[in-house]
C-alpha cells in the first residue's frame, strides 16, 4: 500500500527529499522482507484521513454485490443455478468487472470465468483466488459473490496505482460456475473439473427435467465434449496456491467482535437421495392396517436421522461396535433433510413414491462414514418393517479439507497488518475457525494448497435473503486481500 500511495502523492525531487525517499524505500523493503507492516505513519497521512481505497474496496464492491444480487431467475427472490439464464447474465457482468480491473479473461468448458494478469517472471506458479457465482434458492447475495468481487476489487486497486505490471507471479481470479449443486445435486462442478477430480461421466448427470450437464453446456454454445472437458483441469505444477474469501455463514466472528477470520479446515460432506416406494392408493378406501405408505416411512426415516446426529453415542454404543469413538470426533456433526417430494402429490391419494435428500457433515471423515453406515443399516430395517422399498443414491461425497499452514499464516499476517491500519485499529489476534459449510476450496485442495478468509455476517445467517455483511467488513476483507497480494506477489 505504501508503494501505491507514493504514486498517488508525487513529490518534487529536491536532494533532501530524494535522500529521505531513498532511506524510506530501504526501510520499507527491509520491513517488507520481514513481513512487518510497511505503511508508515507519515504515509498514512497522505491517504487523507486513512481512507485506504474506500471507493474501490468498499463502495464499488458493495454496489457490485447488490447489482449481482439482483441477477436472478426468479422474480421475488435470488436464484442462480448452473447455466440458468440468470447465471449467464451474471457471468457477463463478472467478466466485464474483471476486464475493468485489467485482467485478461476467458471462460472454460465448464463455464468457470477466469481473469488473469501475468507476472514479470512468466514461468512463475500462479496464485489463484476465487469463489462461486451460483446461488441456492431464495439465497442471500453475499455467498460466493463476496469472494469474487473482493478479489476483483483488490486487483483493481493494483491496476489504478500502476502495480499490475509488477507482480512476481501471475494472479488469476476465478468465478466458479457451480458450488451449491442445486441444479444437478452434485456440488463443485466448476472447481472439481478444474482440480481434475470430476469424472467425465459427470457430463451425463441429469437435472429434474432430464437435461444433462453436457446438454446444458451445448445449448449455450459450449463445445464441452469429453476431450474439451479434460482441458478444464489445471496442472498442479503451474499453481502456487488457492485463496478464497467467503462470508462466514455462522456466528463465531460476530460473537468475537472481529470482522475477519482465517479458516483452519472445512467439514467433509455426503449428500444422498433416499427413494421410498410403497403402494399408491385411494385415501378414502384403503384401511390403515393394509397400507404401505411411503410418506409415513419417510417421516420415520427423517426423525431417525435427526436422532442419529443429535445423539450419535446412543446409537453407536448400541452394539458396542463403536465404543472407542471419542466424543470430540462428533465435532461439527450435522444432518439435514432439505428437500422432499412425493408422487403423485394429491391430498386424496396415498403416495406411491417419496424421495428426500440427506446432507451429512462432520469435521472427522471417519465419523461421517460411521454415521452414514448406521443410517443406511437402519433405513433398511425400518423399510422392511414398513414393507416399503427403499433405495439410497449417493450424490456427493467430499472429505474434510485442511488449510495449508503456510498460506494460513500469510493470510493471518495480512489480516493483522490490514486491520492495524483501519480506524478500528484492531490489535487482537486473528480468529482461526473451522467451516461447516462447503467451499470451492475443498475441491481446489486436490489441485493445490488452499487458504481461506471468512468475513463476519449478521447473526450468522446465510442461505437466506436475510444474509448480510456490513459494508465496512467488505472493505476489511478487500484490504486484507490487497495486503496479502502486496506481501506475497508484488515484486
Ligand atoms: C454450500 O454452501 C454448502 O455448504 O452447502
Ligand atoms: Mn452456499
Ligand atoms: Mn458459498
Amino acid at each position: 500500500m505504501a508503494r501505491l500511495l507514493r504514486r498517488r502523492a508525487p513529490f518534487s525531487p529536491t536532494n533532501r527529499l530524494q535522500t529521505l525517499f531513498l532511506s524510506l524505500s530501504i526501510l520499507l523493503s527491509l520491513r517488507l522482507a520481514s513481513g512487518a507492516p510497511i505503511l508508515l505513519g507519515a504515509e498514512r497521512e497522505e491517504i487523507g484521513g486513512g481512507e485506504l481505497f474506500l471507493d474501490i474496496l468498499r463502495d464499488d464492491a458493495v454496489s457490485r454485490i447488490h447489482q449481482l444480487g439482483k441477477v436472478s431467475d426468479a422474480d421475488n427472490y435470488l436464484e442462480r443455478t448452473f447455466f440458468s439464464p440468470a447465471s449467464l447474465k451474471a457471468a457477463i457482468l463478472i467478466q466485464n468487472w474483471m476486464e475493468d480491473a485489467g485482467l485478461r479473461t476467458w471462460v472454460d468448458y465448464m463455464g468457470n470465468i477466469h481473469g488473469r494478469v501475468e507476472a514479470v517472471n512468466a514461468t512463475a506458479e500462479a496464485l489463484l483466488i476465487g469463489s462461486h457465482m451460483d446461488t441456492v434458492i431464495d439465497a442471500g447475495m453475499y455467498d460466493g459473490s463476496l469472494g469474487i468481487i473482493c478479489a476483483i476489487s483488490a486487483l483493481k486497486v493494483l491496476k489504478v496505482y500502476g502495480m499490475l505490471g509488477k507482480l512476481s507471479r501471475p494472479v488469476e481470479v476465478i468465478a466458479f460456475s457451480d458450488e451449491e449443486g442445486v441444479r444437478f445435486q452434485t456440488t463443485f462442478l466448476g472447481s472439481a473439473a478444474m482440480a481434475g477430480i470430476l469424472p467425465a461421466a459427470a457430463l451425463n448427470i441429469t437435472d429434474k427435467s432430464g437435461i444433462k450437464v453436457q446438454d446444458a453446456l451445448f445449448a449455450n454454445s459450449f463445445d464441452s465434449t469429453e476431450e474439451n472437458f479434460a482441458k478444464v483441469k489445471y496442472d498442479s505444477e503451474s499453481v502456487y496456491g488457492y485463496v478464497e474469501v467467503h462470508i462466514e455463514q455462522g456466528p463465531v466472528l460476530e460473537s468475537l467482535a472481529y470482522p475477519l477470520g482465517v479458516v483452519k479446515g472445512i467439514a467433509g460432506q455426503t449428500r444422498l437421495k433416499v427413494i421410498v416406494e410403497g403402494s399408491q392408493g385411494h385415501a378414502g378406501t384403503v384401511p390403515m392396517f393394509m397400507r404401505r405408505d411411503p410418506m409415513v416411512a419417510a417421516s420415520e426415516l427423517i426423525v431417525l436421522l435427526e436422532s442419529l446426529c443429535r445423539h450419535p453415542q446412543n446409537f453407536l454404543n448400541y452394539n458396542k461396535q463403536y465404543d472407542g469413538v471419542p466424543a470430540e470426533s462428533f465435532a461439527g456433526l450435522v444432518c439435514t433433510v432439505g428437500e422432499i417430494s412425493c408422487w403423485p402429490s394429491a391430498s386424496n391419494v396415498i403416495p406411491g413414491q417419496v424421495y428426500f435428500t440427506v446432507d451429512i457433515r462432520a469435521m472427522d471423515d471417519i465419523t461421517r462414514e460411521v454415521i452414514l453406515s448406521q443410517f443406511s443399516k437402519r433405513v433398511k430395517e425400518k423399510c422392511e418393517s414398513r414393507m416399503v422399498n427403499c433405495t439410497i443414491e449417493h450424490k456427493h461425497n467430499a472429505n474434510a479439507a485442511h488449510s495449508d499452514k503456510d498460506l494460513s499464516l500469510r493470510l493471518r499476517k495480512a489480516v493483522r497488518s490490514a486491520m492495524s491500519r483501519t480506524p478500528w485499529g484492531l490489535e487482537e489476534d486473528v480468529p482461526m475457525l473451522m467451516s461447516g459449510a462447503g467451499h470451492d476450496a475443498m475441491a481446489m485442495s486436490h489441485l493445490t494448497r488452499v487458504g481461506m478468509l471468512f468475513v463476519r455476517c449478521r447473526g450468522g445467517v446465510s442461505h437466506s435473503p436475510d444474509e448480510h455483511v456490513m459494508a465496512d467488513d467488505i472493505w476489511a476483507a478487500g484490504l486484507a486481500l490487497l495486503r496479502f497480494l502486496e506481501m506475497n506477489v508484488l515484486c
